[in-house]
């Protein structure tokens, strides 16, 4: 018997060439798979002539394969936190966050969220995430297990935060080094996981704690054979957050500055929101080759601003869209397109659907130094992707009755889709989610 699983259908991903975006499509596609990874796509037509003839082939009619998708900005805790009314970001983290990542102290409890959360996101298509944990250890032990018995690419990290928040939340300068070191050596390149240094952001932190997170994320860089550990905070996300940035660090030039004394700035650290940036700060985060992951429905449902794309294509910063779980209000990665698509409208730029679905791929997966194993269907990459249902919503069906090329289909997907036409998700070659179908 042959160990090849062969998947016909359209079949899209992005690809790069000479730093140049590419849509590669497939509209009677042909994906090779074995042993979890990648072997060859190409047209049905032109490659199936290799397979004898009782090879099996899965023939998804309708439907749309993509890579899965990669969200690289959330919070597994606040998977009970989606949807609080009526605050920004200051009172919203006061009134409602700190006040349900105190229940993860209890590993029942975080097993329990961290088993729901990863469902969510699976029958969403994003098979990989960088997560923010909470404070507590045993927050960020529930997540890994849970992702590892899924065979789960994943990034998480326990939250450093040593002041302004209740004591429940607080650890400190010494024990938060230690936790994060211990909980490194534990599962940092484990299978399929990764870790990632987790100082909440600035205000949480005394200079004490980055400067400790600085020593950590130094103390585990990028080696010939090994992949370094991340760091991911927060940054430039509302503008009383900043002020208060300035007043507790005041001899600091800007936001970004506080990171980038402490050491925390560089090629493996991913900071989320970065709306407010200065031109001095996207200057020194191209210098630092330092990456960020926009979170649009965050932004807009907490009334935080709009990201400006233009400006960090014109820094040359590496850049994703995340969902920002629960300051976002979707785990959707067709709605944070869609919204990301609107702020570039009010911004006066369109953002094109292919580099729409590359910020929620490929470069998702650049963002978290894993593009040479996830992002898109190139030979050898991890077999990770995601089977739509282009008939699932009657209203994408109709629609896509004009649709006469790959951009227009994107474009109707991003806009309209959401979790009915996730169809099927694999991880690894394996099916792991089917959509229940309701008659
Ligand atoms: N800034 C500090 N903590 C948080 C958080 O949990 N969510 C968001 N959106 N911003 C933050
Ligand atoms: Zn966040």
């Amino acid at each position: 018997m042959s160990s090849y699983s062969l998947y016909r259908s359209s079949i899209f991903h992005c690809i790069e060439n000479a730093n140049t975006l590419e849509a590669d499509y497939y509209a009677d596609g042909l994906m090779v798979v074995q042993h979890g990874k990648i072997v060859e796509l190409g047209h049905y037509a032109q490659l199936i002539d290799q397979f004898s003839v009782d090879t099996r082939v899965t023939h998804f009619k309708d439907s749309l394969i993509i890579p899965g998708f990669v969200d690289s900005h959330l919070h597994y805790p606040q998977y009970r936190v989606i949807a609080s009314y009526g605050a920004t970001l200051l009172d919203w983290l006061n009134k409602y966050t700190f006040v349900e990542e105190q229940k993860f102290n209890d590993s029942d409890y975080a097993e329990e969220i961290a088993e729901l959360f990863l469902d969510e996101l699976i029958k969403n298509g994003t098979t990989t995430a960088m997560t923010f944990c909470t404070s507590h250890s045993q927050s960020v032990e529930a997540f890994f297990s849970a992702a590892q018995n899924r065979n789960l690419r994943m990034v998480a990290g326990k939250v450093m935060m040593d002041r302004n928040a209740p004591t429940g939340l607080c650890d400190d300068v010494n024990s938060s080094y230690f936790d994060s070191k211990a909980l490194i050596e534990k599962w940092h390149n484990k299978n399929r996981l990764s870790y990632a240094i987790t100082p909440r952001f600035a205000p949480t932190s005394t200079p004490e704690q980055l400067a400790q997170a600085g020593k950590l994320l130094a103390e585990y860089p990028n080696s010939q054979n090994t992949k370094g550990v991340l760091l991911q905070t927060h940054m430039n996300e509302a503008s009383d957050e900043i002020a208060w940035v300035q007043e507790l660090y005041p001899q600091s030039k800007h936001y970004f500055d506080v990171y980038d004394s402490y050491r925390l700035a560089g090629s493996n650290s991913v900071f989320g929101h970065c709306i407010h940036n200065t031109q001095d700060e996207y200057q020194r985060m191209a210098e630092t080759d330092s990456k960020v992951a926009l979170c649009p429905t965050s932004n807009l449902f907490l009334g935080s601003g709009l990201f400006d794309l233009d400006q960090l294509d014109y820094y040359g910063i590496t850049t994703s869209l995340a969902s920002d779980i629960g300051g976002g209000d979707s785990f959707s990665m067709f709605s944070v397109m869609n919204e990301a698509y609107k702020i570039c409208k009010l911004n006066g730029s369109n953002l094109d659907p292919v580099r729409a679905f590359y910020l929620t791929t490929l470069a998702g997966a650049k963002v978290l130094n894993m593009d040479d194993c996830i992002g898109n269907f190139e030979p050898n990459k991890e077999a990770d992707f995601v089977v739509l249902d282009l008939n699932a919503s009657e209203l994408i069906k109709q629609r896509l009755k004009s649709t006469t090329n790959i951009d227009d289909l994107l474009f109707c997907l991003m806009t309209l889709g959401d979790d009915r036409i996730v169809n099927q998700v694999y991880i690894l070659g394996q099916c792991v989610y089917k959509k229940m179908e309701i008659h």
